[in-house]
């Protein structure tokens, strides 16, 4: 039999094919639009994402026998607003996990009802990305739209309510909504009431791995596939990218460097979250900690696309040679889009610190490639503050190909990583969850023991960490300094 993973990203849709016993036939992948209606906001049509999702699909399944096609599972961007009206309208443009709009929704749910109460009523404090903001948002700025709304839900769950008319979620996802008690999975009555909402408006909660429905007749139609395709619940992208990285179990790391950057440790029990840090379920029906930031490999695609002008990145990085790795005197902070954790600061903006006359592109790059590590490294502190040890991590995502990359990041977080077989995370995540609804394995933890190989591994030096180490200590004193100066700009 075929599963299909859908790996819904901000930039595009990448779906693959994978096979019962876990090996991929094909990818292929569609683009779509991003807005930004103004500096800081972040908006996508749910439209575009299924239309790409359909034509994906199609492209997917050219010349195979499509009746053996037995289930969909998607990974998606998280924390998406997507509302629709009593006619299953789409109301307005999604607003998304990036967008920055929300701080004074997002101060009066930390300050005004106070956090203590948040972690009580969902295990989580407010962030300007999460979704009940966005709808506090809405409610004050677009109150038409706001009185509209007959169902709320999450970008890969559109896509799954369109294929199978049911409107579900699963956990993993819900999670970063701010409406889920994450601890006891279910609706936060006290958080539905705080945003004007109710349970009905809401999606039926799920495990990543259950079936959730099967293909409505006329998507049927147009996918050419058969009604007796299983549509499972699916995960949130960083989940499922741990799925399809084998990071399951307690303590596991992974690493994702895509437009985001995210730090993820499975844990078999719900743990109290420090105030940089989330604490969501995760999609093998146990839980997990994560560290996010708004913009990773996104910082070195804006660095390499919009100011040096190049598609040729590992050109840029082949003169980054090992002699210059830990004396870069170029620091680069990397808050494009303002930043999740640890900061949890919609206002602060990249910029690059200690450039002198002999300062050369190459330099600017490696601060680049540097800022994000230690981005990254600001959320392992937080981890270790709360009493986890972290010695190897799984890595995903795009920017994880390039080796000097992986390199730096090894040295600056003084961990060893493993680099997986299939880098394909959130979608061959998807398509593993799919596998396990469909019966093909007893549990997700028995998928990725069967289907998870590893191909080598990147070491710390110890030279070159305690060189990175000390680089880091200034790092970490650049944003405080900075902090109140942002919103100025
Ligand atoms: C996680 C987060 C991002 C998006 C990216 O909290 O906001 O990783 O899920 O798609």
């Amino acid at each position: 039999m075929y599963y299909i993973g859908v790996d819904l990203g901000t930039s595009a849709v990448k779906l693959l094919l994978m096979t019962g016993d876990g090996k991929i036939e094909k990818i292929v992948s569609e683009e779509y639009p991003l807005y930004f209606p103004h500096p800081g906001w972040s908006e996508q049509k749910p439209e575009d994402w299924l239309t790409a999702v359909v034509k994906g699909i199609r492209e997917l399944t050219e010349g195979i026998d499509r009746s053996q096609v037995a289930g969909i599972g998607a990974g998606g961007q998280m924390h998406g607003l997507v509302v629709l009206d009593k006619d299953d309208q789409v109301i307005r443009p999604a607003i998304l996990w990036n967008d920055g709009r929300t701080q004074e929704e997002t101060d009066y749910l930390n300050q005004t009802i106070g956090k203590e109460k948040l972690k009580r009523y969902t295990g989580n404090i407010a962030f300007a990305g999460f979704t009940a903001p966005k709808i506090l948002w809405l409610k004050k700025h677009e109150p038409e739209n706001f009185s509209r709304i007959a169902k709320i839900m999450l970008p890969k769950d559109y896509i799954n309510y369109k294929l199978s008319g049911v409107n579900s979620t699963d956990y993993s996802d819900a999670s970063g909504m701010l409406l889920l008690d994450v601890k006891n999975k279910r609706w936060s009555q006290e958080m539905l009431d705080i945003c004007g909402i109710t349970e009905s408006m809401m999606p039926k909660l799920y495990e990543s791995y259950d079936v959730t429905g099967t293909l409505l007749p006329e998507m049927a139609d147009e996918l050419g596939l058969s009604t007796s395709v299983k549509i499972v619940a699916g995960a949130g992208d960083n989940a499922a990218a741990a799925i399809g990285t084998g990071t399951v179990g307690n303590g596991s790391c992974n690493i994702s460097l895509g437009t985001s950057g995210t730090l993820f440790i499975s844990s078999d029990r719900f743990l109290e979250p420090s105030d940089g840090i989330h604490s969501f379920a995760h999609a093998d029906g146990a839980y997990h900690l994560m560290g996010c930031m708004l913009s990773a490999a996104s910082c070195n695609k804006w660095f390499m696309d919009q100011i040096i002008r190049t598609t040729d990145y590992p050109a840029e990085q082949k003169d980054i040679t090992d002699d210059k790795l830990g004396k870069n005197h170029v620091y680069y902070l990397p808050y494009l889009m303002g930043e999740r954790a640890p900061h949890n600061d919609p206002f602060c903006r990249s910029c690059f610190i200690g450039m002198t006359m002999d300062t050369t592109r190459e330099d600017m790059t490696q601060a680049v490639l540097e800022g994000v590590a230690f981005g990254i490294r600001d959320s392992l502190e937080e981890i270790k503050g709360l009493g986890i040890e972290v010695k190897t991590s799984m890595v995903s995502g795009g920017g994880m190909k390039s080796p000097l990359w992986q390199k730096i990041f090894a040295n600056v977080l003084d961990i060893t990583l493993t680099i997986p077989e299939t880098e394909q995370g959130p979608g061959y995540g998807g398509a593993i969850l799919a596998a396990v609804a469909c019966g093909e394995y007893s549990s997700v933890q028995e998928a990725c023991d069967k289907l998870i190989r590893t191909t080598g591994e990147v070491k710390p030096d110890p030279e070159l960490a305690a060189d990175y180490d000390k680089r880091y200590q200034t790092f970490h004193k650049l944003y405080p300094a900075l902090k109140d100066i942002f919103p100025e700009l």
